[in-house]
């Protein structure tokens, strides 16, 4: 074997001639890399005598740790002069402009939704929730939607698995299974808004597989349809911002509601634009009517007692219509060019809340 001392000056000369952090790991790997000369020094301490090994074993293991002291303080010194040359080479020209910060945009549902918990919020409408993945009682059932209606029919219907107790799950198809939520768990009065996801199995322009409801309801003592239609005209006004907007109530048929109506507002289109409040055309907004007596009595309530009126609208629907959006898949194809021009400067004051006339 090498005489280790003449081994130990030589490669302590070398360590103290490198002058790279490159350059000492080069070193390194030549006596401790895998087939490096200290490694193999160490290994080959097995083959030797045990009288060998007791002279040899020592001065390996010495020079294996004061190798490595030596190499773990070059580097030291190396890293500190490489930084310091960095340091005096690369200055920081702090003339130049910073980039600037584009602020983020708030989703049009996003701002939608708060307009309509602020605007209802201010008539006394307290905010309610509800499960997405509904039972189908709640869903449907309670909701006096008879067995055979078309809207219990798969291709509307997102079908979950069965609770353990085989009841049906949905994606709950709208937002009025709230309603029967809200009777059953608090006694009346009632004046709640529920805003949130729902799911129905259709993909068009003005169809996307999950979109947003709000539902509204009024339970207590002598309600009737004079208050529905007072409570629907002074929101539809607030919200588009037109006074003296034409409103007008359609009969129709909900099965949770008696009488029932669809509720229309007046606009034409100009140049492709629509102009809300203005022209002959209606066009259809929400549904609404008087709490059916059995969806009272399937939670509790006497008929002859408590009356009610319940209503419900797409969120992206009367989006689209205030702020001009045409298409609806484009709320969720999460296209940032869309939402810089569509979304709105967290400051942004809802214009529906200062009730102005005319144009929207
Ligand atoms: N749930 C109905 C729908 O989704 C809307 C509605 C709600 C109608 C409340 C009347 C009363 O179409």
């Amino acid at each position: 074997m090498a005489n280790i001392t003449d081994i130990k000056s030589q490669s302590l000369q070398e360590v103290n001639q490198t002058q790279t952090v490159a350059e000492l790991e080069e070193f390194r790997l030549k006596y401790f890399g895998k087939k490096g000369l200290v490694t193999s020094m160490l290994k080959g301490m097995g083959s030797l005598s045990p009288e060998e090994r007791q002279v040899q074993g020592p001065a390996i293991n010495a020079l294996k740790t004061e190798l490595l002291e030596a190499v773990e303080s070059k580097k030291n010194e190396l890293e500190l002069s490489e930084l310091n040359e960095k340091l005096k080479t690369e200055k920081i020209d702090i003339t130049l402009p910073g980039r600037p910060e584009e602020p983020g945009k708030i989703h049009p549902i996003s701002q939608t939704i708060d307009e309509l918990v602020t605007l209802f919020g201010d008539m006394g409408f307290a905010l309610a929730e509800g499960p997405n993945i509904e039972d189908d009682y709640h869903n449907f059932t309670a909701l006096n939607i008879a067995e055979d209606h078309p809207a219990r029919q798969e291709q509307d219907t997102f079908y979950m698995k069965e609770k353990k107790d085989g009841a049906p799950l949905v994606l709950r198809t709208h937002t009025s299974p709230v309603q029967i939520r809200t009777m059953m768990d608090k006694n009346p009065p009632h004046r709640i808004v529920s805003i949130g996801r729902v799911f129905r199995a259709d993909y068009d322009i003005t169809h996307t597989p999950m979109f947003h409801q709000i539902e509204g309801l009024l339970i207590d003592k002598n309600i009737n349809m004079g208050h529905l239609k007072g409570c629907l005209i002074e929101f539809l006004e607030t919200f588009f911002g037109v006074k003296d907007l034409p409103v007008r109530f359609r009969p129709s048929y909900f099965p949770f509601t008696e009488p029932s109506a669809e509720v229309d507002i007046g606009y034409s289109r100009e140049d492709g634009d629509f102009k809300i409040g203005k022209g002959a055309d209606w066009m259809e907004i929400l549904g609404c009517g008087m709490v059916h007596p059995n969806v009272l009595r399937n939670c509790n309530l006497d008929p002859e007692e408590y009356q009610g009126f319940a209503f419900g609208m797409g969120v992206e629907r009367i989006a689209m219509l205030k702020y001009g959006i045409p298409d609806l898949r484009t709320f969720y194809e999460s296209d940032l060019r869309w939402l810089r021009h569509y979304g709105f400067r967290s400051l942004d004051i809802p214009c529906a809340l200062n009730k102005t006339s005319g144009d929207v």
